[in-house]
């Protein structure tokens, strides 16, 4: 392995680098001092139905927020991303799709792409979707999800995709909450192996939906599904029945493109909003840097498009600049857990994007099932989706990548859209754990607790000065909330809700969420969502979840439950809980400990002391800071007490 470390910093000496640090740096510091002309030229990276005049509109003020991006330029992200590679690459394969089943696979080019989502987008007009109407996605990981979201770009439609592990109330919340006519879903999902049935939960959410008119349900499997003969349409008949041809529906730049929910430290899942353009060209322009995208590149994100790495990074990233990206369907222990670096193998996989809690759990297997394989096609290996500690960094690097590809550590939100903080391989030497360096357009500044801008190096809360033409426009229907969330906490800025440290030699370092959303998994979920399906219980009278550090997951959800006068505290009641979370948000938001409480920790203003349940959770109980606004001091001692006998 030929590598230089300069003190703590890794650069692989033989990868060729696309430009060098110093150029990078060059062209950083331009996109933020003249933002305006770096972003004209870039727009180059996409086609324009009619060009803009106006590059940017944006105020982060203090009283409310613009963001505004080629405000009169028109376009379409769905001709973007697949009409305009005819020419070039229409034999050249879009979606390379595996299959849970090892070695089942389809290849898609971009003239069958262009077939299917132009027969989908005229199935859907049909069924009388509508520039500005709403389509929620509740599909698995197979080529129609990508088609989908294309098809209603296509026709104008802004769709919310719901990841395919959310239960049926979860799916029901978000399908009111954006408004959808329409939902497109299939029979089941298949992962390991197992079928899971999806068009239940759709039947079920649906109930309570009245807007939702029509429901298209691909059929992934054979199962029987219950079918409403008004209501449901098979995707199958829908889409033979159109035409391959379907005139696009022009977009203003600032035209919503889609709507995604994220979980937020309170209340409900917030819509997401992005728009057209600057999404789409800010998705382009981050894929082709940060994982130095070449011709005949075969690139994966083993992301679900549920999330939004599998929005930017699978479909609309990639396809923007005409690559072959690859969508896996399984899991990456099934049926072993060399899967992942099998099916590296099998397509040549050259850049392989994933997150920790996947490197952490394949690495507890044993470095066996890596060396067993082959993986001399890859190149660059990507991270995304929580902090990777610099152990799973190593291995990722040195076992995974044989010390040859460079690792890139990408931080950024469903809310900044794209990545903006990362290195660029070959060019960025390495810190294992670090994120690097903003890409171009992003200004990060660390504030301290009061506000004020730390210099140099030093640890504070991350914010952003500039964040692009990426960044989410508002919160679906609630801009007041969008503004106070976002930009009521430090005036001027963009507050991302997590704690960062920069280094002496300007480094990023991502600590982990400041406020009360977790990351399991790489789900993000907020604590509140979770009380609330807890305290839906009728026995419960009060429940209080934090996370706390877990091997494989990140972090792990630990519930206090105090139970109504009168219940016991039963093993039967703790599986009724468990199934409760289950039911109302999915099995991903299940508490992996939960703890009786005979009450809870609580200042005197009645407020629930999470730092002090944080501590217990993570197994300490003394030292557990300052109490002196305690209500009720012995609340903690008992809690402490059961703490220590669970051992
Ligand atoms: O806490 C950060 C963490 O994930 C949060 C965003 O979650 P979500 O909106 O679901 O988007 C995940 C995929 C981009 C952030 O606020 N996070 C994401 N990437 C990293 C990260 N934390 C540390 N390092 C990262 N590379």
């Amino acid at each position: 392995m030929k590598m230089n470390t300069q003190a703590d910093r890794i650069k692989v000496q033989e990868y060729a680098a696309p430009y060098d640090l110093v150029s990078y740096l060059n062209e950083y510091h331009r996109s933020i001092a003249a933002p305006d002309e770096f972003w004209v030229e870039q727009s180059r990276l996409l086609d324009w139905k009619s060009p803009f005049s106006k590059v940017r509109n944006v105020d982060f003020g203090t009283q409310g927020v613009t963001i505004r991006w080629f405000e009169d330029g028109v376009l379409n992200a769905c001709v973007n991303c697949v009409d305009r590679h005819l020419g070039q690459r229409g034999n050249q394969t879009a979606i390379l799709w595996e299959s849970d089943e090892p070695g089942v696979t389809e290849k898609i080019t971009y003239s069958e792409l262009h077939a299917s989502v132009c027969r989908l987008a005229n199935g859907l007009r049909a069924l009388g979707i509508r520039k500005g109407d709403c389509v929620a996605i509740y599909l698995p990981m197979i080529p129609e999800v990508a088609i989908a979201m294309l098809a209603c770009a296509r026709i104008g439609a802004i769709h919310s995709v719901v990841f395919a592990g959310f239960s049926a109330d979860a799916l029901a919340g978000r399908v009111r909450d954006c408004g959808a006519r329409l939902v497109i879903t299939a029979d089941a999902s298949v992962r390991a192996g197992k079928r899971i049935p999806l068009k239940s939960n759709v039947d079920e959410a649906l109930r309570s939906c009245p807007l939702v008119e029509k429901c298209i349900v691909v059929a992934r499997t054979s199962a029987d599904v219950d079918w409403d003969a008004e209501r449901d349409v098979r995707y199958v008949e829908l889409v033979d029945a159109q035409s391959r041809e379907c005139e696009p529906e022009w977009m203003n730049a600032e035209d919503p493109l889609f709507v995604l929910y994220t979980s937020g430290s309170t209340g409900t899942p917030k819509g997401v909003l992005h728009t057209t353009a600057g999404y789409l060209l800010s998705c382009a322009l981050s894929h082709r840097h940060v994982f130095d995208l070449r011709e005949d590149d075969i690139y994966w994100c083993s992301a679900d498009v549920g999330w939004i790495t599998g929005h930017s990074y699978i479909v609309y990233g990639p396809l923007a600049n005409g690559a072959t990206t690859l969508m896996f369907e399984g899991v990456p222990t099934y049926p072993s857990p060399s899967r992942f670096w099998e099916i590296c193998d099998r397509h040549g996989v050259t850049i392989f994007y994933t997150a920790p809690t996947a490197i952490r759990a394949l690495m507890r297997e044993g470095d066996d099932h890596v060396r067993s394989t082959d993986r001399s096609s890859l190149r660059v290996l990507g991270s995304v989706g929580e902090p990777i500690n610099p152990e799973a960094w190593r291995w990722y690097f040195e076992i995974v990548g044989d010390g040859r590809c460079p690792v890139v550590d990408t931080w950024w939100q469903t809310e900044t859209g794209t990545i903006m903080i990362a290195p660029i391989p070959g060019v960025t030497p390495l810190k294992p754990g670090s994120a690097t360096f903003p890409l171009f357009g992003v200004e990060p500044v660390l504030v301290n607790n009061s506000g004020d801008e730390i210099e140099g190096a030093g640890e504070g809360l991350l914010c952003l000065k500039q964040a692009g033409p990426g960044i989410m426009r508002t919160i679906y229907g609630d801009p007041k909330r969008f503004f106070k969330t976002y930009f009521g906490r430090i005036p001027g800025l963009y507050f991302t809700g997590d704690g960062c440290r920069r280094d002496e030699d300007g480094y990023y370092w991502i600590t982990g969420r400041i406020d009360d959303v977790i990351n399991v998994s790489g789900h993000r979920l907020g604590t509140a969502e979770i009380e609330s399906a807890l305290v839906a219980h009728p026995a419960v009278a009060e429940a209080a979840v934090v996370g706390y550090p877990h091997e494989t997951k990140g972090q792990g959800i630990h519930a206090f439950i105090t139970v109504k006068a009168g219940i016991e505290e039963t093993e039967k009641l703790l599986g009724e809980l468990r199934l409760s979370v289950r039911r109302q948000i999915g099995p991903i938001a299940q508490p992996d400990v939960i703890q009786w409480a005979a009450s809870l920790p609580k200042t005197r203003s009645g407020k629930i002391m999470r730092r002090v349940l944080r501590k217990l959770a993570e197994g300490q109980t003394n030292d557990l800071g300052d109490m002196s606004t305690l209500a009720e001091p012995g609340v903690v001692a008992t809690l402490a007490k059961s703490t220590q006998a669970r051992g």
